[in-house]
């Protein structure tokens, strides 16, 4: 029995030294110490032997595994060795490549036209203010003289919020804002006139072609003070659209009708391709409407907390969306919100 283990002991040595991969070094493992393996094989036969036999034996086999098990150790550390070595020597390390550059961010382009139409009425005297996203009813339409059932809603479908949910729930709908309108009324309540603010944010709608998005942004501007004229809301507006488009860019004033304003206009600017002359951007009419104004009715006034006897304002409202592609000349909507950094490096 010990020459038995002392030849496996040699054949294992051999075996071993010759081993070269992970699976052949696991191979002999089973082969040798595994529980159906070799060893376990010599040792089973122990159990015929008279008891002081058996002793010295143990001693024997339990050398022989101890050094079974350490030449495994060795063999798996060896062949990994020469995994490694063989996977580097493949994929050798070219030093002269040039390294990964690191892409610095810019801007998105909608953003840029926020902050720089912010920029021109800053410099005219108007300060930033800021409302909720997620708006209440009251501002986002009843205090806007927008009441429950009025038709004008229906142009202004939005998202709503399960209020159920809310620690408080409040009375009215809650809704993700149409438009930035609300934070008239907020500015209003929050201060006394003279208010002069620009509010630049995201506005959702239940919207979606290559025109219009879910998302969008607007700039809403509104003046409130004594003797507030439309004649200034034009000089406001005129004074904001030569300095952002070019001195040359005109003003025209057409009536319109929003429930928050009394008279309302749209108003449109000179093309910014064609300079008036007409083209495929402003389909030939020489101008291109580019935002919604008025002065503040007297009920939004008030809502506002605000004298309206005593008080006028003017308001208007952008889509900075739209200004935005007038100003890069680009024709879907759509690729502002693909967040492709192909496209969007170009500006
Ligand atoms: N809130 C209007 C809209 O989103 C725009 C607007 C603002 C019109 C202020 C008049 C005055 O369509």
């Amino acid at each position: 029995m010990q020459e038995k283990l002392a030849a496996l002991a040699s054949e294992a040595r051999q075996e071993m030294g010759r081993a070269d991969s992970p699976e052949a070094v696991e191979a002999l493992r089973v082969k040798y110490l595994g529980k159906k393996g070799l060893l376990a094989g010599v040792l089973g036969g122990m159990g015929k032997l008279p008891p002081d036999e058996r002793r010295g034996l143990g001693e024997v086999a339990n050398r022989v595994k101890a050094e079974l098990e350490g030449l495994l150790a060795e063999a798996v550390a060896r062949a990994e060795e020469a995994a490694l070595q063989a996977e580097l020597s493949g994929t050798a390390v070219d030093v002269t490549l040039p390294g990964r550059v690191l892409r610095p961010g810019r801007r998105h382009p909608v953003s840029r036209t926020m902050e720089e139409i912010t920029q021109v009425f800053r410099r005219l005297g108007f300060e930033v203010a800021a409302g909720p996203e997620i708006e209440l009813d009251f501002y986002n339409f009843e205090a806007l003289n927008l009441p429950k059932d009025h038709p004008a809603r229906d142009m202004q479908d939005t998202f709503y919020v399960d209020s159920r949910w809310l620690a408080a729930p409040p009375s009215g709908p809650v809704l993700l804002r149409t438009h930035t309108s609300p934070v008239q009324v907020r500015s209003m309540l929050s201060s006394r006139p003279p208010v002069r603010v620009i509010c630049p944010g995201r506005v959702y709608r239940r919207d979606s072609d290559v025109t219009h998005t879910p998302m969008f942004h607007q700039v809403e501007g509104l003046l409130v003070d004594v003797d507030v004229s439309f004649a200034e809301l034009k000089g406001t507006l005129d004074a904001f659209v030569k300095a952002f488009f070019g001195a040359a860019t005109q003003v025209r004033l057409r009536p319109s009708f929003f429930p928050f304003t009394e008279p309302s206009a749209e108003v449109d600017i000179t093309c910014t391709a064609c300079g008036g002359k007409g083209c495929r951007i402003c389909k030939q009419t020489g101008w291109l409407e580019v935002l919604g104004a008025g002065m503040v009715h007297p009920n939004v006034l008030t809502a506002g907390g605000v004298d309206a006897s005593r008080y006028t304002g003017f308001a208007f409202g952008l889509g900075v969306e739209r200004i935005t592609m007038l100003r890069y000349g680009l024709d879907d909507l759509r690729s502002l919100f693909e967040n492709d950094p192909r496209f969007l490096e170009q500006f």
